[in-house]
This record gives C-alpha cells, structure tokens and sequence, in this order.
C-alpha cells in the first residue's frame, strides 16, 4: 500500500497535472446531459479535475484519495478556479465522508488491487441514496493489448485491477443500468493518458 501511495504522491509532486485540469469526457457528457444536484462522492479522485468540474455545475463535491499530494493539487486547483471542494485523503473505510449519504457517485479510472476492488464498489453503493446514480469509466480487460502497443494510452498493467461488463454487472447488482458499454475511447488526458484505449462506460441507478 506505501509503495503504491508513493507511486501517485511522485506522479502528483510534479508541476503539471497527471491527466489534466479538465474533466474526463465521459464524465462530462454524463454530468451535461443529466440536471444532477446535491453531494457527489468521488473516491480516487486524483488531482481534483472532476470535482472542480462537479462544483461549477452546482454539485458538491466529497472527494477523497489515498495521495496527500493529490489532494495538495486538487485544492490548488479548486483555488484557481474559486470554488470549494471537500477532500480528504486516507482509505475509504475509515474517512468521516462515509457518515454522508449521496445523490451521485463517480469512479473515474478508479482502479484498486484485486483485494480491494470489489469492496470499493460496495462501500461505493452503499453510500448512494436510493435512486441515485453511479457513473463509472475505468479500462477494460481489453485494454491490456492496446496499452502493449502504446505504454503512453496509460492505465493498469495487471488484469485484475481491469474492468469487464460481468464485473461491473457483479458488483452493482441491484442497480438499473441507465448505461453499460465496452468502447474504444481515444484518450488526451494530460501526460499519462493518450491514444487509444478500451474502457467500460456505466451508469447506474440505485433501487427507490
Ligand atoms: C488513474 S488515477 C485517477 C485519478 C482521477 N480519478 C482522475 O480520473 O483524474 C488513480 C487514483 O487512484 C488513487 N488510489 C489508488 N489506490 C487507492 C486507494 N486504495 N484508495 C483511494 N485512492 C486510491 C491514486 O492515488 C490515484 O489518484
């Protein structure tokens, strides 16, 4: 776990923002085409592109990551912009954000080690409202390929960390799927996303 927060505190020590400052598309077109209100959980969320993006549209946003470093971005950015964002780093299962309860959840390149993966989605549902809504994109199985041919398009190298349709379908069981798709995606994401990649684009809505 100290190897792995090392590895994104390195990535995010640097001047320039890892994926960018602004928001992932899918996320974008999802948050866009959908009037979402009220508190917006975003677990992993990096250097705070989206949660800055979630706020200008009126969203608050709780997010949290295990990079102190991302966190230090994430409120720059949220400075510059002059708006607010609630960040705290540490892992999931213990942070005070989990006594929320929210409207909306997003997991964006949200990619954990097996042992992980699937609790993080639980505990991710579990704090939805009833009737809210998941929004997810994160690589596929599939992506393994392309990312051999490209290193530059980003993303895990190890398969159990991947994304399937039936791993999804698995882990929000209960939710109605609004959107469920395997797609090839061609990714400008600051430094460590670019070219062309596979993901799994969903979402979802908890039972009233
Ligand atoms: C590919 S980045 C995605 C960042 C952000 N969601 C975005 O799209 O810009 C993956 C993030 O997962 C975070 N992470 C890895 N393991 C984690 C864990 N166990 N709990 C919370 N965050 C974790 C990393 O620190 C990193 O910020």
């Amino acid at each position: 776990m100290e190897t792995m927060k090392k590895k994104w505190d390195d990535r995010y020590a640097r001047e320039n923002y890892a994926y960018g400052t602004t928001p992932n598309d899918f996320f974008k077109e999802i948050l866009d085409k959908y009037n979402l209100s009220g508190k917006i959980l975003l677990p992993a969320e990096g250097e705070g592109r989206n949660a800055v993006y979630a706020a200008k549209k009126g969203l608050t946003p709780f997010a949290f990551d295990t990079s102190t470093e991302g966190r230090n971005k994430a409120l720059k950015l949220a400075a510059k912009e002059n708006i607010e964002i609630n960040y705290e780093v540490g892992d999931f299962f213990e942070l005070p954000l989990t006594k929320e309860k929210f409207d909306v959840a997003a997991l964006i390149f949200a990619h954990f080690p097996p042992a992980l993966l699937s609790s993080y989605h639980k505990k991710t549902a579990e704090l939805l409202k009833p009737g809210g809504l998941i929004i997810l994109e994160g690589f596929s199985v599939g992506h393994l390929e392309l990312r051999k041919a490209n290193p530059k398009v980003g993303g895990p190298d190890n398969v159990e960390m991947l994304f399937s349709l039936d791993s999804i379908k698995n882990d929000f069981k209960e939710f109605e799927i609004i959107q469920l798709e395997e797609v090839k995606v061609e990714l400008h994401e600051g430094d460590f996303h670019n070219g062309v990649g596979k993901v799994i684009r969903f979402v979802g809505k908890k039972p009233e």
